[in-house]
């Protein structure tokens, strides 16, 4: 169905084609002046340059032909030649009818159904996920839904690191500890073991004891670096020991990533693109694309325009060493192979921005994507402590992820245990699944490039913009809704919405309008923020109505099926909303 904003422009644009001024002025906004109007337009303005006449002039010519328009309750021209619009009431009341009886709320399907790929979490095999993962997980895994719920195909990918220097410490650090293991014997000819000879519990422990011997003792860093060198090479006992971490260590992120609400179509990792280096590489020398530098070889990226200097994209070291660069390079081969993607959207640590302005610019001039390929990176901000510094513990180390979950959910528990008669068992659960929305919705109601501070106190509290207050609105409306059953005896399956009898069932049905366009932008701006303003806008417009409307109580039956609708349709584009945030309501709170 048509959008909101869709259904008026047609109204002016109707009005200005016959004034004789064109369609194209003809074009609605939503108001940012809510207290004189809903929705404004300002074509007049831009007509009256064109037409070389006063912008009321015009403005007031629209009026005239739109004055008795059954979708506007009120239309007027103010100085110096603004349109503003008042929605009539059945026109929004059967809007509400059209989107509650319609398959997602009526959104449109794409022009085009693209193919995405999301490359999101950014997690390391061996390491466990600390709090610089929370940002990329969970603003990926919204990005990724978004894209979804506005009908494209989304793939979203792991992209674990599983190429890099922790490899080589583990392995090291094992061989130190087991030096008899089969997989260290070059002369070993028989089947490796099926089993891994570490447990993740193990692996907890020996990555942090390796990293740390490597920063004391030099011949061991040594070590380190040849084992990698091993591992990347493919030499059979390190490439078996290698995929031995990956599984073990995949395990646990995976159990790490379903506690987070996070889910991944692919677990693929760097290790994954290696076989499409050479090739690649390859292709850069003989188009003479990459050249020798000092030993490496490098692209040159610098584009006329550039208003920096942008250091050449590495190839390949001067020890022949595999790098970021070409894995990021070589995966984009293997994603063009097997999904010619039409966008790939990179949800990583701000910080890299430098590495993805390289990647994405040699992609291109290699050839290795299309050049009207989306390449795009979305770069996040940190999570900071109430210091504004990067989040740490007590100590100074970096907190653990799943050390930051706890104390989220130890809080909601508090509060949970504080204020309601629940059992501690019960209050666990809920606290969870409160604790996660408290999380995501504290991280992803800000842009995902600012960096934010970590207020526990403030993200838990179930008043103001945060994740509990939009599911206590839920719970809510639930709680009305079952209580109209218990009352009525009826399911409340209503499908008709009633005109609104005041300013704040207004409101609402206004906010319930904003929502295909609202999809529009997410998905356009890859933004999480812009869904997380408009739950909580609706939550706000919700509880309003509701303090102003005895809704139980109320005698006349059509109004109060037709409210019991409205509620609906605002639980449902509610659970919709934290849905595409990526956390869900309890029952009760
Ligand atoms: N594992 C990387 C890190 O820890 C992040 C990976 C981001 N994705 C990518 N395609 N480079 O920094």
């Amino acid at each position: 169905m048509q959008k909101i904003l869709d259904l008026i422009s047609d109204e002016l644009k109707k009005a200005f084609k016959e004034a004789g001024y064109g369609e194209e002025y003809g074009k609605a906004a939503v108001s940012n002046r809510p207290d004189l109007c809903d929705f404004q337009c300002n074509g007049a303005m831009a007509a009256a340059k064109a037409f070389k006449k006063a912008p009321i002039q015009i403005a007031n010519e629209i009026v005239e032909i739109l004055k008795n328009d059954p979708a506007f309750e009120s239309i007027e021209a103010v100085m110096p030649g603004f349109i503003n619009i008042k929605a009539g009431g059945k026109f929004l009341a059967d809007h509400m009818t059209a989107m509650k009886n319609s398959e997602k709320f009526g959104l449109e399907k794409p022009e085009k159904v693209k193919t995405i790929i999301i490359d999101y979490g950014g997690a390391n095999v061996a390491k466990p996920l600390h709090v610089g993962h929370l940002r990329p997980a969970v603003i990926g895994e919204s990005v990724k839904r978004i894209c979804k719920f506005a009908g494209h195909n989304v793939i979203g990918d792991a992209h674990l690191g599983d190429w890099g220097l922790q490899m080589g410490e583990v392995i090291e650090e094992l061989r130190l500890r087991q030096p008899d293991l089969p997989y260290f014997d070059p002369d070993f000819k028989g089947e490796f073991p099926k089993e891994a000879p570490f447990s993740i519990s193990d692996l907890e422990e020996i990555y942090p004891a390796a990293s740390a011997r490597m920063k004391e003792d030099a011949d061991f860093a040594v070590k380190c670096h040849e084992a990698t060198v091993k591992y990347q090479n493919k030499e059979r006992g390190y490439a078996e020991l290698g995929a031995h971490i990956i599984s073990v260590s995949k395990e646990d992120l995976k159990r790490n990533y379903d506690n987070l609400d996070v889910h991944f179509e692919l677990w693929k990792g760097e290790s994954d693109a290696d076989p499409y280096v050479k090739d690649m590489v390859d292709a850069m020398v003989k188009s003479g694309l990459a050249y020798e530098s000092q030993g490496a070889l490098v692209v040159d990226i610098r584009e006329e325009g550039d208003k920096k200097e942008y250091p050449p994209c590495i190839i390949r070291k001067s020890d022949g060493a595999a790098i970021y660069e070409t894995t990021d390079l070589a995966t984009l081969v293997q994603r063009e192979q097997d999904y010619k993607p039409d966008m790939v959207v990179y949800v990583v640590d701000k910080r890299q921005e430098l590495h993805f302005i390289q990647v994405f610019r040699t992609a291109k001039k290699a050839g290795i994507v299309p050049a009207d390929t989306d390449l795009r990176f979305i770069g996040n901000g940190t999570v900071n402590g109430k210091d504004n510094k990067p989040f740490k513990t007590r100590d100074g180390g970096t907190l653990r992820l799943e050390a930051l979950i706890k104390m989220v959910d130890d809080a909601v528990y508090d509060r949970i245990m504080e204020s309601r008669e629940e059992s501690p068992e019960e209050a666990e659960k809920t606290a969870k699944i409160v604790g996660l929305a408290a999380l995501k919705y504290g991280d992803l109601s800000n842009q995902a490039t600012k960096d934010y501070i970590f207020d526990t106190d403030r993200f838990t509290s179930f008043e103001g913009n945060t994740g509990p207050y939009i599911l206590y609105t839920i719970v809510r409306i639930k709680s009305i809704l079952n209580k109209y059953r218990e009352t009525y005896g009826t399911t409340g399956e209503f499908s008709k919405i009633n005109v609104p009898s005041g300013v704040s069932e207004k409101n609402l049905m206004l906010k319930i309008s904003g929502f295909h366009d609202m999809v529009e932008m997410a998905f356009r701006d890859t933004a999480p923020h812009v869904v997380c303003r408009f739950v909580y806008e609706l939550a706000d417009a919700f509880n309003g109505f509701y303090h102003d409307t005895k809704i139980l109580t109320e005698e006349n039956k059509e109004k109060r099926e037709g409210w019991i609708a409205l509620l609906e349709l605002t639980k449902e584009l509610l659970e919709c909303g934290i849905d595409l945030l990526g956390f869900s309501a309890p029952e009760r709170m």
